[in-house]
C-alpha cells in the first residue's frame, strides 16, 4: 500500500488544518484553513498567519521538542477580521526534515450560541414561571392576615388566584407544545386536511369571544377542496393564536377578516399554495417588531399582554409547526393601518394538467 500524498489526506478533512514545518512555516493548508486565514498563507510564518499567543506556544513546545503530545485549547481568535470561537488542536508531526506540527481548527461559534440561546430561553421560562407564582404568594400570605375576616376581598383575590394558577398552567402547556413541535418538525405530516372546514371550526371557537369584545370575524366562503398535508391538531393551533391575536392586539379595528387565496406558484414554496391572511385594522405594528415576533416570549406590550393572558409563545409556536408543514408565515403591517399575517402551505395535490 503506498500512502496518499498528504494534501489530498488533510483536502479531505472537513476541519480547517494546517501543517508547519520545523522553522514554523505553513507547509500544508486545506481548503477550509485557506477561507479561514486567506490564500496567501503557504510559506508564511504560522505566527504571522494567527498571532493568538497560547496556540503560538502550543506549537513552538512541539516543535522545539518540549511537548509531545496533542494540544487542545478553546480559543477566540481573529480570522481575517472575523472574531470565531475555535477548539484549536495542536499535534506533533514528524516531517522529512524534522518535527513539524499539524493544526486543526474547530469552528464552535454556532454551538456558543446555541448555549447562550439555551441560557436566555431558562431565564425566560423562570422569569415567566416567578411572576404568577410571586403573585400566588403574596395573596396566600394576605388571605392569612389581613383579608382574613373580609369575605369579599377573600372572593376578589381568590379570583386573582385563580387567574394566575390558569396562566401558569397555560405557559407550561405552551412550553410543552413547543417542545413536541420543534422535536416533530422534521418529520412531514401526511394527514389530508380540508383547510376551509378546519378554519370554519376555529372561527365558531372564537367568534363568542370576539362579538364580546365588539370584533366580528369575517370569513367570506372560502373556494371549494381547500387540501393540504397537515397535521389537523397544529393547524388549529396556528389559525386559533393568529386570529385570537388579531382580535385582541388588533381588535380595534372593529373586523378580522380570514381569506384564503390560491397561488399558482408560490416564490418560496416553489410551487402552487393555499394564502391564508388574517387581517385585521387595529393599530398595526411597528417595522422594527416584525422580524422579532417569532421569537419566544417576544411581545411588542409585554405589560398588555400578560394582563390579557398571553405567554408570547403563540407565534413561535405557530412559526415551528408552519415549517414543519413546509410552509412559510409572513407578517405585513403598517402603524395605524393594521396587520395582516399569512400562513402559505403547499397545495395537497398539484394538479398534474390544468
Ligand atoms: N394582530 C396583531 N396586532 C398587533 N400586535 C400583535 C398582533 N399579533 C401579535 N402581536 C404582538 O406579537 C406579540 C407576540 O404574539 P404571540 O401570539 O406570540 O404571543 P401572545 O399573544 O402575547 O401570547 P399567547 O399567544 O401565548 O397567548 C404579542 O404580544 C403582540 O404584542
Ligand atoms: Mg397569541
Amino acid at each position: 500500500m503506498t500512502l496518499p500524498d498528504p494534501l489530498k489526506l488533510i483536502e479531505a478533512v472537513p476541519l480547517a488544518m494546517l501543517v508547519v514545518d520545523g522553522a514554523a512555516r505553513v507547509v500544508l493548508a486545506n481548503d477550509p484553513a485557506r477561507a479561514l486565514f486567506g490564500d496567501g498563507i503557504l510559506g508564511r510564518p504560522f505566527v504571522t498567519v494567527l498571532r493568538h499567543p497560547a496556540i503560538n506556544e502550543a506549537v513552538e513546545n512541539i516543535l522545539e521538542g518540549r511537548a509531545h503530545s496533542r494540544d487542545r485549547q478553546q480559543a477566540r481568535i481573529n480570522a481575517q477580521g472575523r472574531m470565531l470561537s475555535v477548539a484549536a488542536t495542536v499535534t506533533p508531526l514528524p516531517l522529512n526534515g524534522g518535527q513539524g506540527a499539524a493544526i486543526a481548527f474547530e469552528d464552535r461559534s454556532g454551538i456558543e450560541q446555541a448555549d447562550a440561546m439555551r441560557r436566555d430561553f431558562v431565564a425566560n421560562v423562570s422569569h415567566e414561571l416567578r411572576t404568577p407564582l410571586t403573585a400566588l404568594a403574596g395573596f396566600i400570605e394576605t388571605l392569612r392576615g389581613a383579608a382574613r375576616d373580609d369575605p369579599s376581598a377573600r372572593e376578589r383575590f381568590l379570583d386573582i388566584m385563580q387567574r394566575e394558577a390558569g396562566r401558569m398552567n397555560r405557559l407550561i402547556g405552551d412550553l410543552l407544545s413547543l417542545s413536541r413541535v420543534e422535536a416533530e418538525e422534521r418529520s412531514r405530516p401526511a394527514e389530508s386536511v380540508d383547510l376551509a372546514a378546519l378554519l370554519r371550526n376555529v372561527v365558531a371557537t372564537l367568534s363568542q369571544g370576539a362579538d364580546a369584545a365588539g370584533v366580528r370575524i369575517a370569513f367570506e366562503t372560502p373556494p371549494q377542496g381547500v387540501l393540504v398535508a397537515g397535521d389537523s391538531d397544529q393547524l388549529v393551533q396556528v389559525f386559533h393564536n393568529l386570529i385570537e391575536n388579531a382580535v385582541k392586539y388588533g381588535g380595534s379595528g372593529g373586523v378580522v377578516t380570514l381569506t384564503i387565496e390560491s397561488i399558482a406558484h408560490e416564490p418560496v414554496l416553489r410551487g402552487p399554495a393555499w394564502a391564508i391572511t388574517v387581517a385585521d385594522r387595529g393599530e398595526g405594528i411597528e417595522a422594527q417588531h416584525l422580524p422579532r415576533l417569532t421569537e419566544r416570549f417576544y411581545r411588542v406590550d409585554g405589560h398588555r399582554s400578560r394582563e390579557r393572558g398571553g405567554t408570547g409563545l403563540g407565534l413561535a409556536i405557530a412559526k415551528h409547526i408552519v415549517n414543519r408543514h413546509r410552509g412559510r408565515l409572513r407578517i405585513e403591517s403598517e402603524k395605524g393601518k393594521g396587520s395582516r399575517f399569512t400562513v402559505a402551505l403547499p397545495v395537497l395535490d398539484p394538479p398534474a394538467s390544468k
